[in-house]
């Protein structure tokens, strides 16, 4: 597909986790035969854009997230020409194909790694970040990677240590190289010679270690310690300029925020960096810290920081997140209210809208009855370090249910059928047994589903530049479960009120007048008159005003 410049501002992408999404041939692993399958799915969704996570050759000590060759299909995932077809497929849809890039790091089996960890001379010596032991043999300085243990390993041909801020099979790549950019900036010219429309670029913040003395070397994360430095920034323009820019590639970085500056920097268009950021929380900090009152705040601080020139995604789930409607909705008594809740203000937020797949079926976390059931890396060291720091395995075990990646990792659930019509083997991760109740086939027939409300909301954007390109203003309080806002865009204003909440809730506005004004809900009637909506559990309007 051509692109003209800007033309990212009109999708709405879909995440597949294709481990999980489908399975083509009867392995219990998801692949691209599964995903061709399902495309008409999709396409019935109405979404524009599919972002696949990681295809490419693989040990999957990571998800796919550690690659041993960046030029190949992983063999469980299918061979280049599948994904050729689904490349086509997708295309003849009208649907971009977005591949996820992952350039922090590789995996210890790409020939790079195994090349330079031989000796100190070779090519590729200078690929990773090599440094020598301190005088008593221990590690250059304390930082810890991101799953747990130090971030730096031994390797005794070359007596000195390689830094991993992910685990020690993720080495990360030395982005001072100038050999090594020139490398991977080929890697994404193959896949743009493919016919690839854009790119979800992994664990984006941290190529500049600071190493010569910039970092901070008392803070023991190494993400946090060498976070957002001023030569990723620089490597980031580089490769955009290099390779996405010409052909108005799109590109959304997963990046951390930790100022208003980062998020400009990141994704302003003046920056010439990215189309648009994810940006990353610990899911563990979004469990302990998320509040309706928080999500306001963020909403006024992303939107200030970035009204200029700046583009946003827009999700609450993907692959390294509880489930959405677990986390911040209600999955019990209030479960299809609040999917539909979520759903609304994902699609009327300023920017654009990610579904992380099953999302829009309103699947909800899984419990496992023991950590073997459970594959992530992370829950599985997280589940071990809370054992050694002298936790209970039942307490470990609750803790870990609670923020396992694998909450979202879960075969999808298509029908009632044994697997969920997921695979006719048994799945590579237990299917979540509320699959007889929530699956794809179930709310396809019904007109009140979940994934209808889905397909309402992303027709409703392509119908309405006002939920794209309008202005945004909260007028909401700062305290209580409502949030509200207006979209508007010349003579068109938008209301959207959602009720976070299982407690009725009213909320005041003038230019209320009836419930005629009602563009979308999910209730069946809605209780609004002179200046007043009264919102029972869960409720979520939108509303003409102007
Ligand atoms: C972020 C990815 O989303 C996550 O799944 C992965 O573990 C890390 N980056 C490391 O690549
Ligand atoms: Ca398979």
């Amino acid at each position: 597909m051509r692109h003209e410049k800007d033309w990212y501002k009109e999708l709405v992408i879909y995440q597949i986790y294709l481990r999980s999404f489908k399975d083509g041939n009867g392995d219990g692993i998801g692949d691209l035969k599964g995903m061709i399958e399902k495309l008409d799915y999709l396409n019935e969704l109405g979404v524009n854009a599919v972002w696949m996570s990681p295809v490419y050759a693989s040990p999957n000590v990571d998800n796919g997230y550690d690659i041993s060759d960046y030029f190949s299909i992983m063999e469980e995932f299918g061979t280049m020409q599948d994904w050729e077809i689904f490349r086509d497929e997708a295309h003849a849809r009208g649907i971009a194909v977005i591949m996820d890039l992952v350039l922090n790091h590789t995996s210890d089996q790409h020939v790079w790694f195994q090349e330079s960890k031989k000796s100190r001379e070779n090519p590729y010596s200078d690929f990773y970040i090599w440094k020598d032991p301190v005088s008593d043999g221990g590690a250059p300085n304390v930082w810890m990677s991101v799953f747990g243990g130090s971030a730096w390993e031994y390797v005794p041909e070359r007596k000195q240590y390689y830094l991993h801020l992910f685990a020690k099979e993720q080495p990360d790549l030395n982005w001072d190289c100038l050999e090594a950019r020139q490398k991977i900036f080929d890697i994404i010219r193959f896949w743009n010679e493919k016919g690839v429309d854009g790119y979800r670029v992994d664990a984006i913040s941290y190529l500049d270690k600071g190493l010569d003395g910039r970092a901070d070397f008392q803070e023991k994360i190494g993400t946090v310690a060498c976070v957002n430095l001023e030569g990723t920034h620089r490597y980031i323009r580089e490769m955009a300029a290099e390779t996405f820019a010409p052909d108005h590639l799109m590109s959304v970085g997963e990046v951390n925020i930790n100022h208003e500056q980062d998020a400009r920097n990141y994704s302003s268009a003046k920056s010439s960096e990215f189309n648009m950021a994810i940006p990353f929380v610990l899911p563990i900090v979004e469990i302990q810290t998320w509040s309706p009152e928080k999500m306001k705040r963020d909403l006024e601080k992303d939107y200030q920081a970035l009204k200029e020139d700046g583009w946003w995604a827009r999700f609450l789930s993907n692959h390294d997140k509880p489930r959405q409607v677990s986390l911040y909705g209600n999955d019990g008594l209030y479960w299809k209210e609040s999917a539909k809740m979520l759903a609304c203000y994902i699609h009327t937020l300023p920017r654009t809208p990610f579904v992380y797949q099953g999302e829009e079926l309103g699947m909800t976390n899984v419990q496992y009855d023991s950590i073997e059931e459970y594959d992530d890396i992370d829950t599985k060291n997280y589940y071990m370090s809370m054992l050694s720091n002298g936790a209970s395995k039942e307490d470990a075990l609750a803790e870990s249910q609670s923020i396992s990646r694998d909450n979202s990792r879960t075969p999808m659930q298509w029908d009632d059928s044994a697997y969920a019509g997921f695979s006719t083997h048994k799945p590579w991760l237990g299917v979540n047994p509320n699959y007889v109740k929530i699956n794809a086939a179930n709310q396809m027939q019904d007109d009140t589903s979940v994934f209808r409300f889905y397909q309402k909301l992303i027709r409703l954007r392509k119908e309405n530049p006002v939920m794209i390109h309008g202005h945004f203003a909260l007028c909401c309080s700062k305290e209580g479960p409502v949030i509200a806002y207006t979209r508007s865009l010349e003579e068109v204003t938008w209301l959207i009120i959602h009720n976070f909440s299982e407690e009725e809730q009213s909320f005041e506005h003038e230019k209320i007048q009836s419930a005629e004004q009602v563009i979308l809900s999910n209730y069946d009637e809605v209780k609004m008159e002179n200046g007043q909506a009264k919102l029972r559990a869960y409720e979520t309007l939108i509303a003409r005003i102007e």
